[in-house]
């Protein structure tokens, strides 16, 4: 079946060059089978492989996954302790299989609220894979898009006090230039799993002109077919950018 989706992608034409996903579901995923919240989260390990594994195939050069909000450090102690621990798990043991795949990884967020071990572990992985060609990977985490504003302004506002910048000179390019996103292309398509229609303080700046494919399946549900369907969904739509549609 994916290899199907996969040939209808390529006939498709114009695959997306930047794919972002919120994963949610975990927590429900695991209570639906009477299991701790923890599992559905490391459930969800195994989707973000997949999803990875079906980017490189579909053709995608940007993936942006969002692995920990900053308000995710209000839940539980256990489960943040929990997340972290699987963060540290994830991002050692897939780091040879990433720098054979190619994959280039990019953790973004408030990093220094993080303990030293999932620290450390997220150093290695983003020195051991660069300069991987085939798949620019961001994984956000203690992220948030509002803070994510607040210190790009704030960045701005030095680059001013310092007689770097003229304020009449900030525009556009100048903030998208101080976002954690610099020099990369906005999504194109931004997945949601389990069915919430909500952007949820996600790249708030970059997803202004993104399509959005919500899916009510739950993330450890999702395999790479279901992202060959996201992308499949999107060749069928039309983006007009605030434009009309040409005739
Ligand atoms: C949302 O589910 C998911 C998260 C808060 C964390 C996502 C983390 C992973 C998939 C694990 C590993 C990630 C990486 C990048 C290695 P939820 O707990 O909010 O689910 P619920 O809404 O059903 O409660």
């Amino acid at each position: 079946m994916s290899s199907e989706l996969l040939q209808q992608i390529r006939e498709g034409g114009r695959v997306p060059g930047h794919v972002a996903v919120i994963m949610d579901g975990n927590g429900r995923w695991a209570k639906g089978r009477g299991l701790p919240r923890y599992r559905g989260h490391a459930a969800g390990m195994d989707s973000v492989r997949e999803v990875i594994e079906g980017a490189i195939e579909a053709g995608v050069r940007v993936l942006t996954l969002f692995a920990f909000s900053q308000e995710n450090w209000n839940r539980p102690e256990r489960e943040v302790n929990a997340l972290m621990k699987l963060l540290q798990l994830y991002v050692t043991r897939e780091r040879n299989e990433l720098v054979r795949q190619g994959v280039e990884v990019h953790v973004h967020g408030d990093t220094d609220r993080l303990a030293a071990g999932p620290r450390r572990a997220i150093e290695a992985i983003q020195a051991a894979t660069v300069g991987g060609q085939v798949l620019h990977l961001n994984l956000m985490i203690s992220y948030g898009g509002r803070a994510e504003l607040v210190r790009a302004a704030r960045r701005l506002a030095e680059r001013v006090r310092a007689g770097e910048l003229d304020p009449g000179d900030i525009d556009e390019t100048a903030l998208a230039d101080e976002l954690y996103t610099a020099g990369l292309p906005d999504p194109d398509l931004l997945i949601r799993t389990s069915g919430e229609q909500r952007v949820s303080n996600f790249m708030l700046w970059q997803v202004a002109y993104t399509e959005l494919y919500i899916t009510p399946l739950l993330w450890p549900e999702f395999r790479r077919e279901h992202l060959f369907e996201a992308i499949c969904d999107y060749q069928g739509r039309e983006r007009r950018f605030g434009r009309v549609t040409a005739v």
